[in-house]
């Protein structure tokens, strides 16, 4: 990941105060920075991928479908999530199967998220993820030579929408130094009732309290820092980002950040991308790894 970095965008997107917000809380919120009809299509082609997969060779059998869980770890050390990170693939709720297993509810209905590399092999994605407003986002700050490596389109389905517990981007995508930026776009509006980002503003300065990485055949999470995150709710500190469709969340890799379960009879669709500087160290152990064969990630620059 050696190459020598463009030059900044001369024309930086954020106001001062932005960009104070942005280094004293580690995130930051920018309502309305893509259009409506943009997220449509975007949702729109999520659906088509969707359609495409429950009527492809992929789709699961009874019984066999890959579950994503946040409180299991056991769900994240399949081979199907683990090559995941150079492909589209599909995984459900946890809760998609209750009742019974014969009448689950539809696909599209029952997927928790689509992951890992939609913005290197959809166009549509592709696109969306690399705009001209992106890389001068990005550049304004102050990002270097960022590469794309993660996206995931999450569906906060109504009802049975699993929580995401507190956790930090970089305990997934670990560099050295820390350099992971997280991008959350929100597809539709982000409620308290359907599960809308929290974060804890400051939390960022703490440090990395733990890392998720590659054991075996598996995976394991080493604890970097025992210390427990505050207990959640708003007396701690800890505040809800209900967004508008349209607003795009920035999030520091080591910004605490959590997001309830979907409680409400609405879903709360988002797309989420991943990017790295290119120059950092990329460990062979992170759980997300691209095969030679799908080329170098790529940065914010014209879609393909
Ligand atoms: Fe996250």
């Amino acid at each position: 990941m050696n190459a020598t970095p463009p030059p900044p965008l001369s024309s930086p997107t954020l106001t001062a105060a932005q960009r104070a917000s942005w280094d004293r809380d580690g995130f930051l919120v920018l309502p309305g920075f893509v259009a409506a009809d943009a997220c449509d299509a975007l949702m729109a082609r999520a659906g088509a991928l969707v359609q495409a997969f429950d009527h492809g060779a992929e789709a699961p059998r009874e019984g066999e479908a890959s579950v994503f869980s946040t409180t299991d770890q056991a769900r994240t050390s399949d081979a199907y999530f683990l090559g995941s990170g150079d492909k589209i693939r599909f995984f459900f709720e946890e809760r998609a199967f209750e009742g019974s297993g014969s009448s689950r509810r539809p696909t599209a209905l029952a997927l928790n998220k689509i992951g890992h590399a939609l913005h290197d092999l959809d166009p549509v994605f592709d696109a969306f993820s690399r705009t001209p407003a992106l890389a001068a986002l990005a550049s304004a700050l102050g990002l270097v030579d960022p590469v794309l490596l993660q996206s995931m389109y999450i569906f906060k389905q109504p009802h049975i929408g699993g929580e995401v517990t507190c956790h930090q981007d970089s305990t997934f995508l670990y560099t050295e130094p820390h350099t992971v930026t997280g991008f959350w776009f929100a597809l539709e509006d982000a409620t308290l009732e359907n599960g809308c980002l929290w974060a804890l503003p400051g939390g960022h300065r703490a440090g990395l309290k733990a890392r998720f990485l590659r054991s075996g055949a598996g995976v394991r999470t080493d604890v970097l820092d025992a210390t427990p995150w505050p207990p959640f709710g708003r007396e701690s500190g800890y505040v809800p980002l209900e967004v508008k469709k349209g607003t795009l969340v920035v999030l520091d890799g080591l910004c605490p950040h959590l997001s309830g379960g979907n409680t409400s009879a609405r879903s709360r669709h988002a797309y989420t991308l991943h990017a790295v500087e290119r120059g950092a160290r990329y460990p062979e152990d992170n759980w997300l790894q691209r095969d030679p064969s799908v080329g170098a990630p790529r940065g914010f620059g014209s879609a393909a």
